[in-house]
C-alpha cells in the first residue's frame, strides 16, 4: 500500500465573477508555484509571459498569509508597477511559490489586458 507523501497547504479562492464564481478551497502543492496550482484547480488566471515575471498579468492579492511567502525582488516589484488595482498585498502569483502557510487569495476584478479593452 502506498503512502501519499505530497506536502500540501490549504489555498482559499475568494468569489471572482468570471473566474471562480462559487470561490474555491483546496490543498495545494507546497514549493509549487501559486500560479500553477490555480491553473490546476480549472482558474483561468492569466499568465501572458508564460510564468516568468514579464508581465503583470498573473497579479493576485493575498489577503491572507502575504507576511508568510517570500517577499517580491525587484524584477516582481517592477513588474507589479503595471498591474490593474495594486495594493499592499499585491503580489505576481507565478512568483509566489505555495509555503507551509494557508494563503487567501483575491483574483483582481481586471488584467492589465482587460484594462485596455475596456
Ligand atoms: S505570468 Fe507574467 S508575470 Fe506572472
Amino acid at each position: 500500500m502506498s503512502v501519499n507523501t505530497v506536502s500540501t497547504t490549504r489555498i482559499t479562492v475568494l468569489p471572482h465573477p468570471d473566474l471562480c464564481p462559487e470561490g474555491l478551497a483546496f490543498e495545494a502543492r507546497r514549493g509549487r508555484k501559486l500560479v500553477d496550482e490555480l491553473l490546476a484547480q480549472g482558474i483561468a488566471i492569466e499568465h501572458a509571459c508564460e510564468k516568468v515575471c514579464a508581465c503583470s498579468t498573473c497579479h493576485v492579492h493575498l489577503r491572507v498569509g502575504a507576511d508568510a511567502v517570500t517577499p517580491a525582488d525587484d524584477d516582481e516589484e517592477d513588474q507589479l508597477g503595471s498591474a490593474w488595482g495594486l495594493d499592499a498585498q499585491s503580489r505576481l502569483s507565478c512568483c509566489v511559490r505555495v509555503g507551509e502557510v494557508e494563503l487567501v487569495v483575491e483574483l483582481p476584478r481586471h488584467t492589465r489586458n482587460h484594462a485596455r479593452e475596456a
